[in-house]
């Protein structure tokens, strides 16, 4: 079943295009992560599905109804903003049941859904305190409690979270992905963040600069980048990204550069001989590298030289270099590992990345 549909959806403001051309389809009930750098475009999309923003051209559906010229009260949807205003004077269950009472809801529809809300969002013994006898992180879920009471076709969620510390963060994204299980809603969730991106969606949206990069699941998205944006915009510490040139030798296809000689595995074969280029740029993820070379076939020397060697508990993470280039590598260290030094590293090279060095697509 569709559930929020975007078709050829183009956003200008004055002469300045800001969206060229946006087409997605969000399967009802589906939580759907759009994420992006700064300025690409999310909010300004995210407000146009909640009709707070005029389309330029394009249309939007929600629920197989053309809601693209439609009022924001007529979509069904409940919007959670980054920057969001409690009433001061108002408590948890004033602030939550502010709209339906204003709606007109009978009160013992209202008292129910607010209890609801609180017991999911586990708000239920603050139901009586005022937003300044609350920690930031209570404030941020009456903020959802808002929009949960109004039990929405769809909610969209913008950046909610990021006002929180790291800690707190964390423990709302696993609230967020049970919220939407007992739910059972449709979710538009915007973010900067990755890591947000990839624990939380069934699906991710990748945006730069207006533009749909890759859509996918976490997974696709991680392991199969479609250009060298998504690869380096998903996965924490980015990967590194080196000039290197193919060559062929035998019946074997090495990809070289500045200090070091790695052979490409045979499944990509076919690929890098379609791309009739010889310079490349190569992609390392910093987590695929090892200290040791626990599988013959797929490890393959590296040297690095280790600029800082830092622990971080189950594994080392290093900022190093490979040639003149600066790379991290985050390696496992068992707990008494002293600080690793410069020499032979192992990369696996069943996980890396070949790019059209000018296009930045992947090959
Ligand atoms: N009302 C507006 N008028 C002019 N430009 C705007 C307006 N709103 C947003 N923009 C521009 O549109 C681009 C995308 O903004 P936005 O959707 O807020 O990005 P994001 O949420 O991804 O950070 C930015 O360059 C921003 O400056
Ligand atoms: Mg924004």
């Amino acid at each position: 079943m569709p559930g929020v549909v975007l078709n050829n959806v183009v956003k200008a403001f004055g002469d300045t295009v800001i969206i060229p051309d946006l087409s997605l389809d969000i399967a009802e009930g589906e939580f759907v992560v759009i994420v992006g750098p700064s300025g690409c475009g999310k909010s300004t999309t995210l407000r146009m599905i909640a009709g707070l923003e005029r389309v330029t051209s394009g249309s939007i559906h929600i629920r197989d109804k053309d809601v693209t010229w439609a009022a924001p009260k007529a979509r069904d949807i409940a919007m959670v903003f980054q920057s969001y205003a409690l009433y001061p004077h108002m408590n948890v269950a004033g602030n939550m049941s502010f709209a339906l009472r204003l709606a007109g809801t009978p009160k013992a529809e209202i008292n129910e859904r607010v209890q609801r809300a609180a017991d999911i969002l586990e708000l239920t013994e603050y139901l009586d305190r005022k937003p300044k006898d609350l920690s930031g992180g209570q404030r941020q879920r009456v903020a959802m409690g808002r929009s949960i009471v109004r039990d929405a076709y769809c909610f969209l969620f913008d950046e909610p979270l990021s006002n929180l510390d790291a800690k707190l963060r964390a423990n709302m994204r696993t609230e967020l992905a049970i919220l939407h299980k007992q739910l059972d809603r449709t979710m538009v969730y915007v973010t900067h963040d990755q890591i947000e991106a990839m624990t939380m969606a069934n699906r991710i949206v990748i945006m730069d600069q207006g533009l749909v990069q890759q859509i996918g699941t976490p997974r696709d998205v991680y392991t199969a980048p479609v250009n060298r944006f998504v690869a380096g915009f998903i996965g924490s510490p980015s990967m590194n990204f080196l000039d290197a040139e193919l060559h062929a030798e035998g019946d074997r296809l090495l990809v070289r550069g500045e200090g070091f000689s790695l052979p490409v595995p045979q499944r990509m074969h076919e690929r890098a001989a379609a791309h009739d280029k010889r310079e490349v740029t190569l992609g390392l993820r910093p987590e695929h590298f090892a200290s040791e070379r626990s599988d013959e076939d797929t490890h393959h020397p590296i040297e690095l030289s280790v600029d800082v060697a830092e622990y971080i508990g189950s594994s080392q993470f290093l900022a190093a270099h490979i040639g003149e280039r600066a790379v991290t590598a985050t390696v496992y260290a068992g707990p008494d590992a002293d600080p690793m030094e410069s020499g032979e590293y192992f990369f696996d090279v069943t996980r890396m990345y070949l790019f059209d060095r000018a296009e930045e697509h992947a090959i």
